[in-house]
């Protein structure tokens, strides 16, 4: 197994038809992916399971205890003998996901990600067992679990053998920080728009300079502070 997902949440079920979806199940069936998702409330000592409380300090909403975060956090790295692992908090406070970020957790092999809900966790959750804090973009989510998700695809599909064979990151969006070109397929004409004639050339040095001018067009124009990057 080349990566094992481990998820800590309130809302275990979330994460089932994603798991039994063809990409991700293919992917843990040819056992190059594992995901164990851990439900939060079973690790609670308290008599009626409960996982949050008040804030010291006042204010809206509940914040989630560190008891039960903890205990599944000392149950997962137990059972599955994990050292130093990485632990991802989902939170709109964390470092904006990105391919870069994708790429670099692609080459661990436990990555541990926590999700809240309420207004937050214990501020001492993180400082004791955070490595990476992670938000999915400028807007918040009622909890951490699709956030999870995303960085769980992300990744996972830039793990070997989780695409197809013939599949290359080489020209896709985000590589050399530019957008990916305009892509066509048969038939030549569709109501009347016909394919860019270049494409039909069959001149490979011709449809390379169409495609890097139109990949450049569309980054100039939708995402200029990526080619401020390059
Ligand atoms: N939890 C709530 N909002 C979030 C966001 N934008 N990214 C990651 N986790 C979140």
């Amino acid at each position: 197994i080349d990566m094992r997902f481990h998820i800590m949440t309130l809302f275990p079920e979330i994460f089932n038809s994603y798991m039994n979806e063809s990409i991700m199940k293919r992917a843990i069936e040819k056992g190059i992916i594992d995901c164990k998702v851990y439900n939060i409330r079973d690790f609670s000592e308290n008599k009626h399971k409960k996982v949050d409380d008040y804030p010291f300090g006042g204010g809206a909403g509940m914040v989630m205890t560190p008891q039960p975060i903890i205990d599944t956090y000392k149950h997962i790295v137990e059972t599955n003998k994990i050292e130093n692992p990485r632990v991802i908090y989902l939170t709109p406070k964390g470092k904006v996901h990105c391919q870069e970020i994708a790429k670099k957790l692609s080459i661990e092999e436990d990555v541990i990600l926590l999700c809240g809900h309420y207004e937050g966790i214990d501020q001492r959750v993180i400082d004791m067992i955070v490595t990476d804090e992670i938000s999915i973009g400028d807007y918040v989510l009622t909890g951490g679990e699709l956030a999870a998700l995303v960085v769980i695809d992300s990744i996972s599909r830039l793990i070997p053998g989780v695409l197809g064979q013939n599949e290359s990151f080489e020209d896709e969006s985000f590589e050399n920080n530019l957008l990916e070109y305009p892509q066509y397929t048969r038939p030549r004409v569709y109501e009347g728009m016909e394919v860019p004639e270049v494409l039909l050339s069959g001149n490979h040095k011709k449809i390379d300079e169409w495609r890097r001018e139109e990949s450049i067009k569309i980054t100039k124009e939708r995402r200029p502070d990526l080619l401020d990057k390059k």
